[in-house]
């Protein structure tokens, strides 16, 4: 199973992640720039970042281990690589989509020690394109991310 994580900086993809998937292999592009570049901001390695992640991700699924994709993935474009890639090893891909306000994210971010700009945030909403099973997802759950500890779960047929 490859689990395609979706929400905005600050969010709590991360969050969700730790309490929902903690046996499965991470694949985190922001682990990865820091990696590369000694930075988990600077994104002027891109193309190689997620050049490596694909390799991770392709790697552990042929091991037949299960993986979640820790990175924004807010469009299409982002999350259709991952679903080829589970296609190719006939594992299904599953999108957890972590729905948060732009506020509330800017909140999250405002409280923790690895702040991204304000800015890159506001951008990746307005880039943000909701994820649907026509994707190629064989669910796509939606979890409602509050800020008193909280993330409620519903699942979506959209
Ligand atoms: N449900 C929640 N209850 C309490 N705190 C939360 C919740 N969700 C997230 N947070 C807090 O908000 C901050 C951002 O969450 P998190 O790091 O999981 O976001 P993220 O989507 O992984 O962000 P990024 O894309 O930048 O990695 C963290 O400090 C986290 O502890
Ligand atoms: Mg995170």
């Amino acid at each position: 199973m490859l689990t395609v994580l979706c929400g905005i900086p600050g969010s709590g993809k991360t969050t969700w992640r730790l309490r929902n998937r903690p046996d499965d292999l991470v694949v985190c592009s922001d682990d990865i720039r820091e990696e590369l570049t000694g930075d988990p901001r600077r994104q002027e390695r891109n193309s190689q970042v997620f050049a490596l992640a694909r390799a991770r991700v392709d790697a552990a699924l042929a091991r037949g281990q299960d993986v979640v994709v820790d990175a924004t993935n807010v469009t299409r474009d982002a999350r259709r690589q991952w679903i080829k890639l589970a296609a190719n090893h006939d594992t299904p891909c599953r999108c957890v989509w972590i729905e948060c306000s732009l506020e509330q994210a800017l909140r999250n971010n405002a409280g923790r020690d690895r702040r991204v700009p304000e800015d890159v945030i506001r951008a990746m909403a307005k880039e943000f394109a909701p994820p649907c099973v026509e994707e190629g997802f064989v669910e796509v759950a939606r979890v409602r991310n509050g800020s008193r500890g909280d993330q409620r779960h519903e699942r979506s047929a959209t």
